[in-house]
């Protein structure tokens, strides 16, 4: 073993023993075998002397350096010893500045997704869940979506082992929940989605939804109409306004896109809205006979409606965020902002 390595053998023990010390006279006896004059680096100090010029050079600086190194951390550590000691005897010194608590808070997402569930569960909603690596069945064929049908596109999927894969949507949960309970049924179920796009500003291949579902004996499109707008109202202010616009789901019929007044410009017209002054935050529409017969329920006996929204797309709306990836960052000036 060369003398530096000897060395840094030496340092790597002290930092051991070091960590074990509870006691002052632990640091004592420390102090003693590893600066004492039988200590190993007291003797490889010594035989510096004899080595050839340029290795003493070296070798005894580093010899120093550490034998510094050992004094100063023992010192600290008696120091914080003594210290701890007089507090606990009564010696506190309260003119030292104290240690402040920083508070936590929820996630924004998680605060945001809290708001939304309040809502519902104010209208007679209850809260369900379903799994994340789910089955074609749920995902797609219980929901009217063919295996070779070009609707799947519009919900581009991970693919795991075998016949799973990660949920693209959340109304797999529907069919859970149909297959599970006899109506009436008035759910909303949130969760994580997966979807493989590209992470920009806007997308990310992991988000959340929440989806709704209400199935009785006489459930209207005026009453999806009438859920959502008071929704809405509760959500962003008394004063906005809500628009269905026709669209396609495989899962509802008929079905619609839900806007609502621009909130940030008020439907004024700003580079949110692109100048239209409407916003749209949901999917929604009737519950599809098919669907119906999929989980055993007779369409003929209920009808119901569906909807689904993107918890990250009305987070970034409401705190006007214009960046999705803000939320992954794990950056503590970012998450301050929501204590
Ligand atoms: N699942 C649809 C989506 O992810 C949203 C939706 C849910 C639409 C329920 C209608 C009814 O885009």
């Amino acid at each position: 073993m060369s003398i530096l390595e000897k060395i840094k053998a030496i340092e790597k023990e002290f930092e051991a023993v070091i960590a074990e010390c509870g006691s002052l006279e632990e640091v004592e006896a420390v102090k003693v075998k590893f600066l004492g004059r039988k200590a190993e680096l007291t003797g490889v100090l010594k035989s510096v002397a004899s080595l050839p010029a340029d290795e003493k050079k070296q070798a005894g600086k580093a010899a120093n350096l550490l034998r510094g190194k050992i004094s100063s951390a023992l010192e600290d550590l008696k120091e914080g010893m003594s210290a701890r000691s007089a507090g606990n005897a009564g010696e506190l010194d309260v003119t030292l500045p104290g240690t402040s608590l920083s508070p936590g808070a929820l996630h924004p997402l998680t605060q945001v997704m809290d708001r939304i569930n309040d809502i519902f569960i104010s209208m007679g909603f209850s809260i369900a869940e379903g799994p994340e690596i789910e089955t074609e069945f749920y995902n797609f064929e219980a929901l009217n979506i063919p295996l070779d049908h070009p609707s799947r596109d519009a919900f581009d999927t991970f693919y795991v082992e075998g016949k799973y894969l990660l949920r693209s949507h959340t109304s797999n949960v529907q069919i859970h929940v149909m297959q599970a309970e006899r109506p009436p049924l008035q759910v909303i179920m949130p969760g994580r989605v997966y979807r493989p796009d590209a992470v920009d500003a806007s997308h990310c291949f992991m988000f959340h939804q929440v989806e709704g579902l209400m199935v009785g004996r006489d459930i209207k499109f005026s009453d999806l109409k009438g859920t959502l707008s008071s929704f809405c109202r509760a959500m962003f202010g008394e004063d906005i306004k809500t628009r269905l616009r026709p669209h396609f789901f495989p899962f509802t019929e008929p079905s619609a896109e839900v806007d609502i007044t621009c909130i940030i410009c008020r439907g004024n017209g700003c580079r949110v809205c692109k100048h239209s002054g409407w916003l749209e935050i949901l999917g929604a529409g009737m519950v599809d006979p098919t669907v119906f017969k999929a989980v055993g329920y007779d369409p003929e006996e209920y009808t119901g409606f569906a909807f689904g929204m993107g918890v990250e797309r009305i987070a970034m709306l409401v705190y006007g965020i214009d960046d999705i990836r803000f939320f992954y960052d794990n950056d503590i000036r970012f998450l301050r902002q929501f204590i």
